[in-house]
């Protein structure tokens, strides 16, 4: 009996020593990861999801990502000593990328609307868009009312998507992944006109032969970047610099960069 006791003794003994030892090197490495952060002072990095297919809020320049989104993310992370980091996904991936907390924010040309507030939180705006019409230039198409039972062409789960399918049916509407290949399909007659926000618009018309935008727009809306609802710390941060970058001017610099007056 005593000899059993001695053993359980010894065992308890043991477990609690390799326990009191794993805490004690736990707690070590916990001391040592915070010096490090301290001492390398690593920026901290804002990650930001975009399409950037969109010209001139985000598009490919060489193997970088440049325009008016990439720019004020830029300036808002320079502000906040953040490092930006820009991923290129789909336009319909962004939302519920946020929404997973796989990217910190999503800037894309991206209007605020009712349904989207829903899934995300909105920025402070910091442009304004307008959905237009691109039609050939020999079209037939005169007014929004002359689209009913047209052909008409879209980014796939944009506002110019789910406008034009609320307004002209389903079963008119083809969907792309970009702008450039729905415009591509204009070209090609494979669809009769192509909704999409007025500042890409320009720019497909200017890279194309024989296009043109219709006189009457469509939609006006708000363009702002989307958070987790849960990050409101985050988007805090963000608009205070965003509406700071408004008030001096540095937003107005970026887009008349980009958007010459007309
Ligand atoms: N403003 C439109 C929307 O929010 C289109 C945005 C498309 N943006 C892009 N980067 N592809 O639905």
């Amino acid at each position: 009996m005593k000899k059993f006791l001695c053993i359980a003794l010894a065992v308890i003994l043991t477990v609690s020593m390799v326990a009191a030892f794993a805490a004690c090197s736990k707690d070590n490495k916990e001391t040592t990861a915070a010096t490090e952060a301290t001492t390398t002072e690593a920026k901290e990095t804002l990650v930001m999801a975009t399409n950037a297919e969109f010209p001139p809020y985000e598009f490919h320049e060489g193997d970088k990502i440049v325009g008016i989104d990439a720019e004020i993310a830029q300036a808002i992370a320079d502000k906040l000593g953040m490092e930006l980091k820009i991923e290129d996904v789909q336009f319909d991936s962004i939302i519920p990328g946020v929404q997973a907390k796989k990217y910190d924010m999503g800037m894309a040309g991206m209007t605020v609307t009712k349904e989207r507030q829903e899934s995300v939180n909105f920025s402070t705006s910091y442009a304004k868009g307008v959905q237009v019409v691109i039609i050939k230039e020999n079209s037939d198409i005169k007014s929004i009312d002359d689209l009913k039972g047209k052909k008409i062409g879209v980014q796939t789960s944009t506002t110019g998507d789910i406008y034009a399918t609320d307004d002209f049916g389903e079963e008119n509407i083809t969907k792309f992944d970009n702008g450039a290949m729905a415009t591509q399909a204009l070209v090609a007659g494979k669809v009769d006109c192509v909704i999409i926000d007025n500042e890409p618009a320009k720019n497909y018309v200017a890279a194309n032969e024989g296009l043109k935008i219709l006189e009457t727009s469509y939609v006006e809306e708000d363009y702002a970047i989307c958070f987790n609802k849960e990050n409101t710390e985050l988007m805090d941060k963000v608009n205070k610099a965003l509406e700071e970058l408004i008030a001096d001017g540095t937003v107005k610099t970026i887009v008349d960069k980009y958007i010459k007056a007309d």
